[in-house]
């Protein structure tokens, strides 16, 4: 998966007078404060142009793909197409983009971020797109109106607050959100356990979660050590792979997601919770079903063998 082209673009032009150095140290400084201080506890790590900018190069593309590989999941669970969107934390944008990536008939939009600086980059990076009414507003989500819409997302964002606020956020959230509320977090045991407790938060409020959870699942089978996270392939374009000196043509990003919505869909009877192994005359699947999360062994035999080997994590599964 690789972000539109136009943003591709969009995003070098940014780049601008900035020389690969630059860029690539304020990468470097803004992913240390991450790994040493982890979420930034109602402070905010991006403040500098420098930061901001390295935040849309080397950041935007693994949340922009997670994103669209949460709402294609989303979909296949029963998620309706949307037209309107409420982001916030909206960072450079990655949500709008990818809402419409997924739905190209998305209408309006309204981003919330915090950081003037970041807002102005989002607004520019969109600036020449056409067919969508965005509109993109200053301001504190713990407390700024957030406007009803189809779909409301969090990506990366929520995880920013204390847990007391992200949790006496969830409630508004949820009453924004008209049709289903997409909460994005890091791919790790700690964003798992955020998620696992605000998908407990949303049932009480009434919502039925879409997605990860497998039909029928009211609370998650896995115990504390274990947790549950998938993976959204991006292609590096030449420019990502110069500024991170690396060889590959690809990043994995991890990230774990939920999709709670007003109206029930249709969550598959199972789902691929890791990155299969594929062996010679076999697949080695784990699974999540029934309230369980258990290894399956798929041989050549198995009528589901193809599918097996083809599949995913994050992918529904169904027996055949
Ligand atoms: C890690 S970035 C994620 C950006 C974007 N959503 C994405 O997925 O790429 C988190 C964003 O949330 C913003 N943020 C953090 N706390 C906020 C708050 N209380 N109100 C509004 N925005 C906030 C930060 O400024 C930052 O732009």
């Amino acid at each position: 998966m690789q972000m539109p082209l136009s943003l591709q673009q969009a995003v070098e032009r940014e780049l601008g007078g900035a020389s690969a150095q630059e860029v690539r140290r304020a990468a470097l400084a803004l992913s240390r404060r991450y790994r040493e201080k982890g979420a930034p506890d109602g402070e905010s790590f991006l403040t500098s142009e420098a930061e901001m900018r390295a935040y849309a190069v080397f950041r935007m593309p693994g949340t922009y793909a997670a994103l669209v590989r949460a709402l294609e999941l989303g979909c296949a669970a029963g998620l309706a197409p949307v037209r309107t969107l409420t982001d916030v934390g909206c960072g450079s944008g990655s949500a709008l983009w990818a809402v419409r990536t997924v739905f190209p008939g998305l209408e309006r939009a309204h981003l919330l971020e915090r950081e003037a600086g970041m807002l102005a980059l989002a607004r520019r990076l969109f600036a020449g797109e056409t067919g969508c009414a965005a509109d993109f507003a200053q301001g504190d989500m713990r407390s700024a109106p957030l406007p009803p819409a189809e779909l409301v997302t969090a990506s990366y964002a929520l995880g920013e607050l204390r847990p007391e606020e992200a949790e006496a956020l969830l409630p508004r959230l949820w009453e924004a959100a008209q049709g289903a509320l997409l909460l994005v977090e890091p791919g790790t045991p700690e964003g798992h356990a955020r998620l696992r407790r605000w998908a407990s938060a949303l049932r009480a409020l009434g919502a039925r979660v879409l997605a990860p959870c497998p039909a029928g699942t009211q609370d998650c089978p896995l115990g504390e050590t274990d947790f549950c996270a998938f993976t959204a392939r991006v292609e590096r374009t030449r420019l990502h792979r110069f500024l991170k000196e690396g060889e590959r043509g690809f990043e994995d990003e991890s990230f774990a997601f939920l999709l709670a919505a007003r109206e029930a869909g249709a969550p598959p009877p199972g789902r691929v919770l890791r990155r299969p192994r594929v062996h010679s005359g076999f697949v080695e699947l784990t699974l999540c079903r029934e309230g369980a999360v258990r290894p399956a062994k798929v041989t050549r035999r198995d009528p589901s063998f193809k599918r097996a080997r083809k599949a995913d994590d994050g992918d529904p599964w169904e027996e055949t």
